[in-house]
């Protein structure tokens, strides 16, 4: 069964200025790796091998200096652009022809996903072989923030984006994996009242037809939107903690790609070259 990803790494970046004034808020440093890395490493845990990526007009060129096409990973990358922010869903209809007839998981550019391996490999597996499609929810404090879940009697009934009401404390994250029919239905969507294609309403399909399995991650994993400064902070610092205090590298995509045998050591070892100067390269060296 062939799955294929989209990060969506689009957006003005407003909300982060002037951070993103230059540059793409999806490049910025999440301590020693650029925050792209973060969900790309999602989708390479997942099993995904060809990975479509969306930014602006501005940005796109960045994106494809720092991975080219794939080739120091062993996956293909592509690129499309988005030529103005009108929802996460209209990423899915930007993607078609990449997509052409594969199911596939569409990640947010500014999602990071990690802590327990075991479960997040687990939970990704249970998503990639589905045949319906899958998203995943994590308890927060602020739901009012996110898409919010709606169990009535632990079914799930509905996503409210954004609730002013409190309805549960599950927010969805930014990991969504889909049958191909997906292209179709994001088609059939209405711009809601903030200009987008909101993902919610197309989740929301799924959810009525009986199509949408929901995983809910433990406290064992940690989930951040880096959509502000005081997140985007949040996140950086716990990055750096982890790994000091577990010896590893998150999202460290070249070690990833290595032990899934994308490369040969031959290319590893010109990886851990062009890294060389960098702790980035000696943690992949030793
Ligand atoms: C988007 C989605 C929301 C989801 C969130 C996760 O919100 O619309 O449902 O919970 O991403 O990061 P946005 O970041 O566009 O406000």
């Amino acid at each position: 069964m062939s799955r294929k990803g989209i990060i969506l790494a689009g957006g003005l970046g407003t909300r982060m200025y002037p951070l993103t004034i230059a540059t793409s808020k999806q490049l910025l440093p999440i301590y020693d790796k650029p925050m792209i890395f973060y969900p790309l490493s999602i989708l390479i845990n997942s099993g995904i091998k060809e990975i479509l990526i969306i930014s602006t007009v501005e940005h796109i060129d960045l994106f494809k200096k720092l991975f080219g096409n794939g080739k120091e990973l062993g996956i293909l990358i592509d690129y499309k652009v988005q030529k103005e922010p009108k929802g996460i869903a209209q990423a899915i209809i930007l993607a078609e022809r990449f997509l052409k007839k594969s199911d596939f998981c569409l990640i947010l550019g500014d999602n990071i996903i990690f802590g327990d391996d075991n479960e997040i490999s687990k939970k990704l597996h249970e998503a990639f072989i589905s045949r319906n499609a899958t998203i995943f929810s994590k308890s927060v404090k602020f739901p009012e923030k996110y898409g919010v879940a709606s169990f009535k009697k632990n079914k799930l009934i509905k996503l409210i984006e954004k609730p002013k009401k409190f309805i549960s404390n599950q927010a969805i994250v930014g990991l969504y994996f889909y049958p191909n029919s997906a292209v179709k239905e994001s088609k059939k969507l209405k711009f809601s009242k903030r200009g987008e294609l909101e993902i919610t309403d197309l989740n929301n399909i799924y959810i009525k037809k009986n199509k949408m399995n929901i995983l809910s991650l433990s406290k064992k994993i940690f989930w951040y939107d880096a959509g502000s400064h005081k997140d985007y902070y949040k996140v950086t610092k716990k990055v750096y903690d982890f790994q000091l205090k577990f010896k590893k590298s998150i999202a460290n995509i070249h070690e990833l790609v290595f032990k899934k045998k994308y490369i040969n050591k031959k290319i590893f070892r010109q990886n851990i070259l062009k890294y060389s100067k960098s702790s980035y390269g000696d943690y992949l060296k030793k």
